[in-house]
């Protein structure tokens, strides 16, 4: 492992294999979070599933080593990235080579690591270790945070961030892993459009009909 670590392509695989696996828990955790839409009782069945159900507590571990290492992987890449820019061509143009969103990887990233902490002290330490923040069930807590417009505002700008940074790393995690790449490309990049505008959409949708309700 260390070895395949040490490669560049070692660690451009691992980045994308970890960030499929966060793709795939922020599907699972908007469809959880839609159920708001449902109403206090579906959402407090959904969050007391999720908090015994023995697979997810297991599943939780191993989606905080995915963070960390995607995370950990994500600066490594960015900090050797500089390092060999540093010899700069007078031809090149980063605005007409790359996308913005693909320039940005490491700000977006970093901006949506300080919304996660955010989240998961007001959200997952309270439901987790401080009773419920003094709130009666998980929804009471969840929808008396978006009361605040601030609060609310913070969390659309986050998700919007979100949603920049997985427009390019859900194709580039593709490039990274996929063979047959090239013959997919435009579905890929279609796919990956698609697929962070339901995440910003969906998640602010949330936010913002608790903060007007
Ligand atoms: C409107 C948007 C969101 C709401 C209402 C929401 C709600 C919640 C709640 C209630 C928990 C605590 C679950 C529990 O432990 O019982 C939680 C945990 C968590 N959230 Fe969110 N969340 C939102 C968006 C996001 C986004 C965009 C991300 C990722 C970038 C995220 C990442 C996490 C993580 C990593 C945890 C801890 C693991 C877990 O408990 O599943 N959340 N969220």
């Amino acid at each position: 492992m260390n070895k395949f670590l040490s490669t560049s392509i070692g660690r451009k695989v691992i980045m994308a294999i970890t960030g499929f696996f966060l793709i795939t828990f922020l599907l699972v955790h908007l469809g959880i979070n839609l159920s708001l839409f449902w109403g206090k009782e579906a959402f407090n069945g959904a969050s007391e599933f999720m908090a015994t159900n023995g697979v997810i507590q297991v599943m939780q571990y191993v989606l905080a080593a995915g963070f960390i290492m995607h995370i950990l992987l994500g600066i490594r890449l960015e900090l050797k990235n500089r390092a060999s820019r540093s010899v700069k061509y007078v031809m090149n143009k980063p605005s007409e080579n790359a996308s913005l969103a693909s320039r940005n990887m490491i700000i977006t990233g970093i901006l949506v690591l300080l919304f996660l902490i955010l989240h998961l002290k007001d959200f997952f330490v309270q439901l987790k270790f401080n009773a419920k923040g003094g709130f009666d069930t998980d929804y009471d807590l969840v929808t008396a945070l978006f009361k605040s417009p601030l609060y609310t505002a913070l969390y659309v700008l986050a998700f919007v961030l979100l949603g920049i940074h997985l427009s390019h790393g859900f194709q580039s995690a593709f490039q990274s892993t996929g063979a047959n790449y090239n013959k997919f490309k435009a579905c890929i990049k279609n796919t990956g459009i698609a697929f962070s505008i339901l995440i910003a959409v969906g998640f602010s949708s949330i936010a913002l009909y608790f903060f007007f309700i």
